[in-house]
């Protein structure tokens, strides 16, 4: 572990202690009580979960970016659960890791552990999510998109798409994970842009996890209560994937009968839009890896960071996806 803010001389019998208590390895170990004994920087990651091709990428990145930046990282699965990741980063305290990074499943309810790590002297950098605390010290940084700039990008699009025309626009919205800072921020962008239109209207919005099986299964419900939908939009492509298999089965043709609009640009996503299956997706980028890693040694060294990191992203249409899809990342 690297402790903040000391001189080298202090740092290197440190470092000459530690050694001695030995190291913990890496993979799912929040809980294996050592913070590593090197000198290399030991970050506790809590990771949402696995729930679609963005999560898989993203987790990804940060264990790659982690190797080759030569941190010790200490990954924890929550499976989705808030009370996971609390338990994780209560973990990596005990653990006295140097520095914690998490991506909050929900945006609420995390002041306390993070007083908890504040208390302890270990920086937290907020990773992908944002969390709803007031007292902004209680994180170093927050580095990830800006998700209502996502939605009003899809919402502009909509409204564009339909400019000049007189005709009602039923949509129907497949949320992201109740409570989490993406699905709130999508729907709100999205929300926004489209008031540009008073014709287009969101009948119906429920939430599918991001997840594809239930994308699936909420369109399915959709398409049985509401026989005129004329644009679904999904707030991740994993979501819109699934509804597709749902608006196939029901005789329809995405991207024709109901055009589709999602976020991401995962492949899978892109593939389908490159297909005529989807019609617009907006970009949200899951390699946060080399920048999380730059970040958590610069907090580890106790410099002070930009509070805000935003990722740079883009838009494709369907054309664009057929010369992207090649160079694709994930
Ligand atoms: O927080 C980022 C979102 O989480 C991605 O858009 C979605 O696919 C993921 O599950």
């Amino acid at each position: 572990m690297v402790r903040r803010n000391i001189s080298a001389a202090v740092l290197s019998g440190v470092l000459a202690v530690s050694a001695l208590a030995g190291c913990g390895g890496g993979g799912d170990d929040a809980g294996s009580g050592n913070s590593g004994g090197d000198d290399k920087i030991t970050l506790g990651f809590s990771q949402v979960g696995a729930e679609s091709g963005w999560r898989t990428a993203n987790t990804k990145s940060i264990q790659e970016s982690a190797a080759s930046a030569g941190i010790d990282l200490k990954f924890s699965d929550a499976q989705g659960k808030q009370e996971n990741q609390i338990s994780a980063i209560r973990n990596f305290i005990t653990q006295k890791v140097d520095v914690i990074a998490f991506s909050p499943v929900v945006t609420s309810g995390w002041d306390a552990v993070l007083k908890e790590a504040k208390d302890a002297g270990i920086p937290v950098i907020l990773t992908d999510r944002a969390v709803d605390s007031q007292d902004t010290s209680l994180y170093e940084t927050f580095i990830g998109s800006d998700f209502v700039e996502e939605g009003k990008k899809a919402g502009d699009w909509l409204v564009k798409e339909y400019e000049g025309k007189t005709d009602k626009v039923n949509v129907v919205e497949l949320q992201g994970t109740t409570g989490s800072a993406p699905a709130i921020d999508r729907q709100k962008g999205f929300a926004e842009a489209i008031k540009a239109n008073p014709n287009i209207t969101i009948v119906k919005s429920q939430t599918g996890d991001f997840k594809r099986a239930d994308g699936k299964t909420v369109m399915e419900t959709f398409l049985q209560s509401t026989p005129d939908i004329d644009v679904l939009y999904a707030h991740n492509d994993d979501m819109g994937l699934g509804a597709i298999e749902a608006i196939e089965a029901a005789g329809k043709k995405p991207g024709t009968d109901i055009k589709i609009i999602t976020v991401d640009a995962v492949k899978d996503g892109m593939t389908a839009l490159a297909d005529g299956k989807i019609n617009f997706i907006v970009e949200c980028s899951p390699l946060l890896g080399p920048q999380l890693m730059d970040l958590a040694k610069k907090a580890a060294a106790g410099e002070t960071l930009e509070k805000r990191v935003l990722t740079e992203e883009t838009t494709f249409t369907q054309e664009q996806a057929k010369t992207e899809l090649p160079n694709r990342k994930y």
